[in-house]
């Protein structure tokens, strides 16, 4: 018979079971251990479905056993052989094929291995710089082979859902032209066209928008984008969205339309229910009461306004705030009276990361005597009864609880006590890890104001049409007060996706630009052809994007979006396994008309 016939795979490692017994069987994989007890070899047989144990005995087959003397960690190796009962005391009932073992006949070593850098069941303590260079290795670990698989599933999921409502999934192209979503782009040379460069695309906005503009009705891709902008824990250079755009449509058909994916996507990956249809949240609502536009509702401790209260107290500071048009606000933290001296400093070094000039806080003794509402507090002093009352009304101060103020502009007071409520949650233990909130924010301001640039930027991008209702501010002062029709979906307190109603007349697509301060020059070669295309009659449209990464990361209930992707790049957008981005031939450089400055050719050596 032909030798290689023999060898066709019959079973994946993880399959077996008592049923098999006495069959006849091919498995192939790697050597995880090899153990030798006094002459019988057992070897943990490993594939990505799993582990079966592999016996070697002289007296099944001498040749079989001498050739398995030589078996090293991550061999890789092909097996035949018979499917037999472990015998008492050695089932492994922790094991799926832990009742059964593969006595083996016949032994190929189909490739040898290295020893590898590190002990690959140990991965949990090993560096990540080293598991990353190694990423190959990294990635036989079974949590990330789970992980990846479930992402390969919820696009079948998403892909699915998206084809059954009529959506068609068109690419758009990556060597393009800048389009902004508030990063830096990644650029390309033109080796044809010299001094010329393609830019990565930010996201397909454009092109979607263009789609929409040629009668495709309803498009969707999940596809790459490219974003050089500082990387943070949830972010990446490169990362996966969830890409819609609709003709003919309004948010609400959009919100149902991404609710009804988050159903699918949720039951049919991890079982869960998502309740829908998901709350809505302005985003002043979410600013005032979160102190983000991304708020983790999973817990209340909101911010609460006492501007007033605090700007007619005795203290100084508040009072200062409040003149220069600045604000006070508090956090009342439930059973907060038991933060020691030491967690209350603590807190405030934690407010000032995020520009808090101090962090004053009033605890109400749970011991007190009935009716006395003793504080104790270092800005006590500086109240009246009255406005004690009315504080204590307004933020909800019981006997037990703390209050924690900060004064600022409003800035610093939604960024400080914004990320103290939720750092106290973390420490309190008020998050539920296994509820899944989400929320709808919506009339996000079209524009913003950089203090840096000294000029307006827009909140979500500059393509998103102004709420009909404020058009008419274009002309005043105040930029700021227009909205817009944009809106994020927030879960568990992180952006995971944001979208708009476009803007499909170029009259008002102008307007924007004007109040970006683009010049005409600019918009024409930056946008031309947008400009161009919505004059050839643009219908109404609208879509959404979802970080398909940061959804994973929920799936999957990680905090490391590094998790999720098969080969992710470190906090300075490397791949530490191919060691890209790397130094390039010169030649190469003459060709693509580039030269270095001098001071980047010296960092690289
Ligand atoms: P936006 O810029 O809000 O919108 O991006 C949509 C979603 O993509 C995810 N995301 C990221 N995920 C990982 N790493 C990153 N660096 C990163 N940046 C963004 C977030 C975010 O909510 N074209 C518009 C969408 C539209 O208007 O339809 C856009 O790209 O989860
Ligand atoms: P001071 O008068 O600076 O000693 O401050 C009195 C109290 O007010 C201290 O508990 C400070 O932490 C607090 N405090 C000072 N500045 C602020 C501020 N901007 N916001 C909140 N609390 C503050």
């Amino acid at each position: 018979m032909n030798k290689k016939a023999k060898w066709t795979r019959s079973h994946y490692c993880g399959d077996l079971r008592v049923e098999d017994v006495d069959h006849e069987v091919v498995l192939m994989g790697w050597c995880q251990t090899r153990r030798d007890h006094g002459g019988v070899i057992f070897v943990d047989l490993r594939d990505y479905t799993g582990i079966s144990q592999i016996v070697f005995k002289m007296e099944i087959s001498e040749e079989a056993h001498v050739l398995a003397d030589t078996i090293r960690g991550e061999f890789v190796l092909a097996v035949r052989g018979k499917v037999a009962h472990r015998i008492e005391g050695n089932v492994n009932p922790n094991l799926p094929t832990g009742e059964i073992e593969i006595l083996v006949e016949t032994l190929e070593i189909l490739n040898q291995s290295q020893t590898p850098p590190y002990v690959l069941e140990n991965r949990e303590n090993v560096d990540e710089k080293l598991r990353l260079t190694y990423r190959f290795l990294d990635l036989r670990d079974s949590t990330l082979q789970n992980n990846l698989m479930l992402r390969s599933q919820a696009m079948q999921i998403v892909r699915n859902y998206f084809t059954s409502q009529r959506f068609f999934e068109i690419e758009t192209p990556i060597l393009t032209k800048s389009t902004p979503e508030g990063a830096r782009d990644y650029l390309v040379p033109s080796r044809v066209n010299p001094g010329l460069f393609y830019a990565l695309p930010q996201s397909p906005q454009l092109f979607k928008q263009l789609l929409m503009i040629s009668g495709y009705d309803r498009y969707m891709q999940i596809t790459r984008c490219f974003r050089d902008e500082d990387l943070r824990g949830n972010r990446q250079p490169e990362f996966t969205q969830i890409d819609l755009e609709l003709s003919f449509t309004e948010p609400e058909e959009i919100f149902k339309l991404t609710e009804g994916m988050m159903v699918q996507l949720f039951e049919e990956t991890i079982g869960v229910k998502v309740e829908i249809p998901f709350p809505r949240m302005t985003y002043q609502d979410a600013m005032e009461n979160y102190g983000s536009d991304a708020p983790d509702t999973r817990f209340e401790l909101k911010l609460k306004d006492i501007s007033d209260i605090a700007s007619e107290c005795e203290l100084r500071v508040f009072k200062k705030v409040v003149d220069k048009g600045g604000v006070v606000k508090a956090i009342c933290v439930q059973g907060g009276a038991e933060f020691s001296r030491k967690e209350l400093d603590d807190l405030t070094e934690f407010a000032q990361i995020y520009g808090a000039k101090g962090m004053a806080w009033i605890k109400r003794n749970s011991a007190e005597s009935s009716g006395d509402k003793s504080w104790q507090s270092p800005i006590a002093k500086f109240f009246t009864d009255e406005q004690k009352q009315a504080l204590e009304e307004r933020v909800g101060l019981d006997k037990g609880d703390l209050v924690l103020f900060c004064a600022d502009t409003k800035k610093v007071v939604y960024d400080a006590l914004g990320n103290l409520r939720k750092e106290i949650a973390r420490r309190q233990g008020l998050i539920d890890e296994n509820e899944f909130r989400f929320v709808w924010i919506t009339d996000f301001p079209l524009f913003e104001y950089s203090e840096a640039d000294k000029s307006f930027t827009s909140s979500h991008h500059p393509f998103t049409m102004p709420d009909m209702d404020d058009l008419e501010k274009f002309g005043e002062n105040e930029p700021e007060k227009i909205r817009s029709r944009a809106y994020d979906v927030v879960l568990n307190g992180v952006e995971i996706g944001g979208g708009s109603i476009r803007i499909h007349r170029r009259n008002i697509q102008d307007k924007v630009f004007h109040l970006l301060k683009f010049s005409k020059e600019e918009i024409e070669s930056k946008f031309g052809f947008l400009m161009k295309a919505l004059t050839y009659g643009a219908p109404p449209h609208g879509g959404i994007a979802l970080g398909f990464d940061r959804m994973m990361m929920f799936l999957l209930k990680t905090d490391s979006i590094r998790d999720v992707i098969a080969f992710p790049k470190t906090q300075k957008a490397g791949c530490l396994m191919t060691d890209a981005p790397s130094a390039v031939q010169n030649e190469q450089l003459d060709e693509l008309h580039v030269r270095l400055k001098a001071s980047a050719q010296q960092m690289e050596q």
